[in-house]
């Protein structure tokens, strides 16, 4: 049986089809399902991109939902293409399946179902704008006591955001929601910037996977190849951080990261709209404000070297 039953609310996104592959691909790992939401891309072209992961992975079986097309409370930023491509697939040419559809539920009832049905079982991992996930609890708020664990690719502690100054993509893209999703009270690992910028997949490896498993592989490499070309003009090296990828390994090698306890309070408006402050566990401040809550786990190293040889060795096993 395996170990990990996991949903990914995705916006695929190039990092996230390098995470969805490492899920799908995992043995100790049972996707139940994907639910789509903007971000990276509509929520429409997600959702075909979803689909499209799963026919490759030869994951058919996996539902996909459908969900929100826009932030709860804000206006939409634009697309990154610039990041992932006008298709999220780095603007290759994809064979999208003739026969895929999403189910007919919303991806927020999709989660809140799924958990009811699952009491204490489900591991739920955003890697996308926290819309879906800040819906789900507002239309069943008693998830939040039957979920087993909620690890959100998002946020950054201790380090600078990579869309502004102060935020991270992921919260900056809904912060009305991401501060819901933080305050409720359910278990949260956060694995934000403070190692996802440590995360750096070298074009190497990329190349071995694609030697060894060329279906997948190829795949993959060639929508990082557009990825990397983003991260060469604006960050001057080449390769590309797993921001996605490393959420879903914490879940299977939580060993490989450090963490430390605490509240996470996000900045819905303003310049410093998607910050997020982090309050370690029994640090004073002078308000009460500051320690209301220690749900958070969150990240702040990474052994990167484990992290690499970890997504290398799940993603060779690919065709
Ligand atoms: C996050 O934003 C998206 O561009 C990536 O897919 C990742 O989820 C990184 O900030
Ligand atoms: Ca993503």
């Amino acid at each position: 049986m395996a170990k990990y039953k996991m949903i990914i609310d995705t916006d695929p996104g190039v990092d996230d089809a390098l995470a969805i592959a490492f899920a799908a691909l995992h043995p100790e790992i049972e996707l139940l399902g994907l639910t789509t939401v903007y971000g990276n891309v509509s929520v429409d072209q997600a959702t075909q991109n979803a689909g499209y992961l799963l026919d490759l992975l030869d994951q058919k079986q996996v539902p996909v939902a459908k969900g929100e097309a826009t932030p709860s409370v804000q206006t939409p930023h634009n697309f990154p293409d610039f990041v992932h491509g006008k298709n999220g697939f780095g603007d290759i040419d994809v064979a999208y399946p003739a026969d895929f559809k999403p189910v007919d539920e919303h991806a927020a009832d999709f989660i809140v179902r799924m958990i009811n049905e699952n009491p204490g079982e489900i591991i739920l991992v955003p890697i996308g704008p926290l819309a879906n996930i800040g819906l789900a609890l507002k239309k069943d708020p008693s998830i939040a006591h039957k979920v087993k664990q909620v690890v959100i690719m998002g946020g950054a502690a201790h380090v600078a955001g990579n869309v502004s100054p102060a935020a991270e993509a992921n919260i900056w893209n809904d912060p009305h929601a991401a501060q819901a999703v933080f305050e409720a009270p359910w278990p949260i690992v956060m694995v934000g910037l403070d190692v996802t910028y440590q995360t750096i997949m070298p074009n190497e490896p990329m190349e071995r996977i694609a030697a060894a498993a060329p279906k997948v592989g190829g795949f993959l490499q060639q929508i990082c190849a557009f990825y990397a070309k983003f991260y060469r003009n604006v960050a001057g090296f080449d390769g590309f951080s797993l921001h996605d990828p490393a959420t879903v390994m914490y879940v299977t090698n939580p060993e490989l990261f450090k963490t430390e306890r605490g509240q996470i309070e996000v900045v819905k408006e303003g310049s410093g709209a998607g910050k997020t402050f982090f309050a370690p566990k029994g640090k004073m401040y002078a308000e009460d404000y500051w320690s209301k809550r220690d749900n958070v786990e969150v990240c702040l190293e990474v052994d990167k070297v484990g992290v690499l040889a970890l997504i290398e060795k799940v993603l060779v096993t690919a065709q």
